[in-house]
Parts: structure tokens; sequence; C-alpha cells
């Protein structure tokens, strides 16, 4: 009796084992340096791994190398010249992030998680939203919340007290996001515990467990148990404040200039699909607009002969529209703009872009030879029919983008 059972285990651990190396040498079996991840335990910032992994494959001169998340193979690019080819040319075909998007849970149906044709025809469909006369409309929404943010500041230097300023910008940015995409007055700068800034912190806390969920539990289970990816809360918080700011409009004939007005007089957008993109400007655009503002004002603070040139051309420019900051004066700084890019570029505010594609392995190796086969079909010997469309995930480090 023995054994057989010792026998069943040893062909247990040796399947599994066979499964494992076979899994993981996907890349060097292609001859592509492949970079292995650390093990499963290790607690290091995803983004640090990333960071490490192209730098490692730039030491070895490479122009893309392969690694992996859990078992799926992930193409690596390195070289600009290809990751600009994924990023504009051949944007259409890298159709969504690989996150987890479901009907069903409503917030995560936004434009930065769906995949696909869900994807392109979202796009096409918000597109008109974001033309530079609508986002020049919007401009007065944000320009009347810089006043309390002059307010807050204004009382830190009057009393010579230091400022939390990534606070400060956190509860600037909430305000304006709160008005234009959501069209309410949430006073963060006056009120840093009113229920939008509340409800907007617990969008960000770390949920492991949910993390854990959607990546091993099959979704259908998820969806049947009525899960939601940031908890019933803040859904439910963030789905009844869309509904009854759109039906507070509709009773009483309101128009406002504001990203959720946009929404609401275009047609071809859902309820549920409004609420989605509401919520996404809120994610992608809090945290990540007041961290760039942060490392701006401490570089600027470190650097005084910047601040002080960038100063006098905003004075400039001011001092050509009559003392008023508009659109187009704000257009016109250049300096301004440049100091932003830089920045953005420079602090890794956002350190990598995973995408993924519908295309081939074979394309990918295609898209970095094709240039010595003057437009011949070229038939790579890495040609893999068996990864097929959506299966590849392509991340890139934005450090080598020259955005
Ligand atoms: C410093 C500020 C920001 C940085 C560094 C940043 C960075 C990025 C990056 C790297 C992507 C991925 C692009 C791609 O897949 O090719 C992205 C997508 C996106 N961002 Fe931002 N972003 C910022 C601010 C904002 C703001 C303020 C908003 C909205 C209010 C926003 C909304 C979005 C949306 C909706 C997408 C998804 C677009 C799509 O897949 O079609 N972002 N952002």
């Amino acid at each position: 009796m023995i054994i057989p059972v010792l026998a069943s285990i040893c062909v247990l651990i040796l399947t599994i084992w066979f499964y494992i190396k076979n899994t993981m040498s996907y890349w060097s079996r292609r001859g592509v340096i492949q970079i292995e991840n650390k093990h499963f335990w290790s607690r290091e910032f995803f983004g640090t791994t990333i960071r490490d992994k192209y730098q490692y494959g730039k030491s070895l001169n490479q122009k893309y190398i392969g690694t992996y998340i859990f078992s799926s193979p992930v193409f690596f690019p390195i070289h600009p010249p290809l990751i600009k080819n994924v990023i504009q040319h051949d944007f259409s075909h890298f159709r969504g992030h690989g996150n987890y998007n479901e009907p069903k849970d409503i917030l995560s149906m936004h434009l930065f998680n769906v995949e696909g044709e869900i994807w392109k025809n979202l796009r096409v469909k918000l597109t008109p939203t974001f033309t530079s006369g609508k986002i020049k409309m919007m401009f007065e929404t944000l320009l009347e919340k810089t006043h309390g943010l002059e307010k807050v500041v204004g009382d830190y230097a009057d009393r010579k007290a230091a400022c939390d300023i990534k606070d400060v910008l956190g509860r600037f940015t909430t305000d304006v996001i709160g008005s234009c995409a959501f069209g309410i007055e949430c006073n963060s700068l006056e009120e840093p515990d009113n229920d939008f800034r509340c409800y907007g912190k617990k969008v960000f806390e770390r949920a492991p467990s949910r993390l854990f969920y959607v990546i091993f539990i099959p979704h259908w289970i998820l969806m049947a148990s009525d899960f939601k990816f940031h908890g019933k809360e803040v859904t439910d918080f963030f789905t009844n404040l869309v509904k009854s700011t759109i039906k507070y409009r509709q009773d009483n004939n309101i128009v406002r200039k504001d990203f959720l007005q946009l929404l609401i007089q275009n047609d071809s957008v859902t309820v549920d699909e409004i609420i989605a993109q509401c919520f996404v400007f809120f994610l992608a655009g809090f945290e990540t607009s007041s961290t760039a503002m942060t490392f701006a004002l401490f570089e600027l603070a470190s650097n005084q002969h910047i601040q002080k040139k960038l100063r006098g051309e905003i004075e400039e420019v001011l001092k050509k529209f009559n003392g008023n900051l508009t659109y187009d004066a704000v257009i016109e700084m250049k300096y301004l703009d440049m100091v932003v890019n830089d920045n953005v570029n420079a602090q890794d505010i956002n350190n990598y872009v995973q995408k993924i594609s519908i295309l081939t392995f074979y394309y990918l190796v295609q898209l970095d030879s094709s240039k010595n086969q003057n437009g011949t079909k070229y038939h790579s010997k890495y040609h893999t029919p068996e990864i097929g469309r959506y299966e590849l995930l392509v991340v890139f480090n934005l450090e080598a983008v020259d955005m």
C-alpha cells in the first residue's frame, strides 16, 4: 500500500516540477534573455522590481528581455524606439492594461481597466469629451478651487508655520476632481475630514485580500458573492453620489461646466459607464497630480535659480493677460511646461505601464527586426503561434520614454 502512495506523491511532485520548469523557461527556450522573479514572498514594491529588471536588461545592452508575472510570460521592451511603437504607432493593438474588470462591479469598468473592443468603443465615445475646447471650459471650474489653495497656503505663510504640502495638495486635487468629475463642492481644503476625502482615502488603502481574490479566485464565484474590488462601502458611496447628482441636475435643469455634464450630454454613454469614468478621474487624477506637484515644489525649493526663472515667466505672461490666469495664459508658459514635464519624467510618478497585446510574440519580434526587412514579411524563428490574443503582457519602464 505504502509503495503506490509514495509513487503517486513522486509523480505529482515531478509533474508540478516539470510544469513550473516548462512555464518559467518560456523565454529562454526562445533565445530571449529572461529575468526571473524574486521569491513570491518578497515584499519588494512592484515598481522597484520593474525598475531593477529594466536596468539589468539595459546593462546587458538588450533591446528587450522576457520576464514573468506569476506564470504569465511578459515581454519587457527596453529600447526606446520599440517602446515608442507600442505606445504610439501600434497604440491600437495594445488594448488594455491587464487589470481586473467585471461589468457587475461598476467601478471596475473604467477606461484604465477595460480591454479589447470594450476599451476601443469606450475610447471612441469619450474622445470628443477631451477636445481642447472642452478642457478649456473646465479650466474655470479648476480655477475656482485655486482660491481655497491660496488661502490655506497663505495662512501657513502668515503664521510662518511648516506646511505638509503633500496633504494640502491632496486636498486641493480632491476638490478639483470632486468639482470637475462629480460636480460637487467637497471643500476638503477647509474640511479635511469630509466624506468625499475619507472615502477617497479608502480607495488607496491597501486591501491585499481583495487583490488576492481577483488573481486566484474565478471571477464567476466572486460575482456570485457580490464581490466589489473597492469594497461595498466605497462602491456604494461613489455610485450613489453620481446617480443623485445626475438626478438633481436633470430635475432642476442645472448645467455646469464640468466633466460630468459632458458625460450626461453624451447620449452614447450609459449611467454605469458615467459612474466608472468619473471614478477613474478620481483614481487616476488625484494621487498622480498631487504627488507630481509635491515633487515639483521640492525641486523648485532646492533649485532657486529655476524657481526665479519660472516666476519671471509667470509674471511676464500674466502681465500680457491683464493679471488674469486663463487657459490661454497657461498654454503660453513654455518654461512651466518644461518644468512640469521634466519633473514627471524624473520622479517616477508612475514608473511603469503594463499593457495587454492582441498581437502575437511573432509580431513583437518582427517589430524589432523589421527595419532591416524593407517591408518584406519577416519569418522569425521565434514564431510562437501558441501565444495568442490577450495572453502576452508588455511591461515597460517609463524611465526609457521621452514623454
Ligand atoms: C502627473 C499626472 C499623471 C500621470 C503621470 C499619468 C500617467 C498615466 C499613464 C502612464 C497612463 C497609461 C497610458 C497608456 O496606457 O499608454 C495613464 C492613463 C490614464 N490616465 Fe493618467 N496620468 C496623470 C494624470 C491623470 C489625470 C489628472 C487624469 C484624469 C483626471 C488621468 C486619467 C487617465 C485615464 C482615464 C487613463 C486611461 C487611458 C486609456 O487607457 O485610454 N490621468 N495615465
